[in-house]
């Protein structure tokens, strides 16, 4: 049997503002998701939601896609194939990049087809893209390479040490309708939202040098900044900004949107002696925390 994980992802700055070819970086998170693949008499594919028999599986889209990837490159057999994830699906951290990531990784070593990660990372985002109609690099690129990234060059940059706390909202948005919210937002007002993207581009670049000087307090703060930012252009809601708040109060170095917003997740930078107080607090405004940290290796056979 093949083990592999990937996984997810936060932004700590920098959302939004991508789209419009600006500076983020994000970080991949030490919740992962688990793919196991194995010799089976027909093509099985298992998961928390569901059996699904038979390929391909409208069930499994990524998985899917991620079978096509692999039969594009040799002849396979059926497989087994079992799928378990910390990661909530719809979260906002990157769940359906980790499994794709992951699934090709997986049967690439099963049918002894040798894959660099740069190709793992571009077949993944094919196949986000074929499923979603559109997708960033974003997702797949971090779940594959790990570690802090810069965003648009891919550049590794230094990996903190704290602590971060997903917090869920339970709340599930559309990364699509949000992207076309903000630019509406943009037509109507071209000189102001290219001001605020202008500011998160100069967030990132101070967030890169502030990383290399181990600089936590002032990432905190300039997390506190963007997610005024990301308020500003219409992405926060009043679950989040209760969330933020109570998560500032309670000692964090900072706390913001991660993602599209709309609801998903809001990620909370922490000294590790005050985690515990903060996941406390936080935790009757959301439908699920986490407490984990970044991960620095990206896509691994178990
Ligand atoms: C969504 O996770 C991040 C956005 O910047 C969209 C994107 O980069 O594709 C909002």
């Amino acid at each position: 049997m093949i083990r592999v994980s990937a996984p997810g992802k936060v932004y700590l700055c920098g959302e939004h503002a991508v789209v419009y070819g600006k500076h983020g970086i994000c970080a991949s998170i030490s919740m992962r998701t688990r793919v196991s693949v194995e010799s089976s008499d027909e093509f099985i594919i298992e998961s928390f939601s569901g059996v699904s028999r038979g390929h391909p599986s409208k069930l499994y889209p990524y998985v899917a896609g991620a079978i096509k990837k692999i039969e594009n490159l040799c002849e396979i057999t059926p497989v087994k194939i079992t799928i378990s994830s910390e990661i909530p699906p719809a979260s906002g951290l990157g769940s359906s990049a980790s499994v794709t990531v992951a699934t090709i990784k997986a049967l690439s070593k099963m049918f002894g087809v040798e894959l660099e990660k740069e190709e793992i990372a571009r077949m993944a985002h094919e196949v986000e893209k074929e499923v979603q109609g559109s997708a960033s690099r974003t997702d797949t690129y971090v779940s594959t390479f790990g570690g802090v990234l810069m965003l648009p060059e891919g550049e590794k940059l230094p990996v903190p040490n704290t602590s971060i706390i997903i917090a869920f909202t339970g709340v599930t948005s559309s990364t699509k309708e949000l992207v076309a919210s903000v630019r509406r937002l943009r037509e109507r007002h071209p000189k102001v939202i290219d001001g605020v993207m202008e500011v998160i581009d100069s967030i990132a670049i101070l967030v890169k040098e502030r990383l290399k000087e181990g600089d936590l307090l002032s990432i905190g703060e300039l997390m506190n900044i963007n997610q005024g930012l990301l308020d500003s252009i219409g992405v926060s809601t009043e679950q989040i900004s209760s969330i933020v708040y109570r998560a500032r109060s309670s000692g964090a170095y900072g706390a913001k949107i991660t993602g599209a917003g709309g609801g998903g997740s809001v990620v909370i930078l922490s000294p590790s002696e005050n985690s515990e107080k903060i996941l406390n607090e936080i935790k009757p405004l959301c439908k699920e925390v986490f407490l984990t940290s970044i991960d620095t290796q990206g896509v691994r056979e178990e």
